[in-house]
């Protein structure tokens, strides 16, 4: 099961799951779930290839190569270390 580390704590989410639900138990805080409002931007220190490719929205939302939207991310196929500071 990939892992993920978010900020100092640690979670598993089953592998092709959406970790919607984990981030949200780890902390991570969303408000629109469309890619628009930015609430739940994080930062992706590794793993980004284990993560599904960037929306459309994801694309249209000022992020730095290193950033992805939580919201976004519907499937992990390994494991992933993200900082997330909240809105
Ligand atoms: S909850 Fe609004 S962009 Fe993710």
């Amino acid at each position: 099961m990939p892992k993920i580390k978010f900020n100092d704590k640690d979670a598993e989410v089953a592998e092709g799951e959406n970790p919607y639900d984990t981030f949200e138990k780890l902390g991570m805080e969303f408000s629109c779930f469309n890619g628009i409002c930015g609430t739940c931007k994080m930062k992706v220190n590794k793993g980004m290839e284990n993560i599904n490719p960037k929306t459309e929205e994801e694309n249209e939302f000022p992020l730095d190569d290193d950033e992805r939207l939580g919201c976004q991310c519907s499937r992990l196929k390994g494991d992933i270390e993200v900082e997330y500071e909240g809105w």
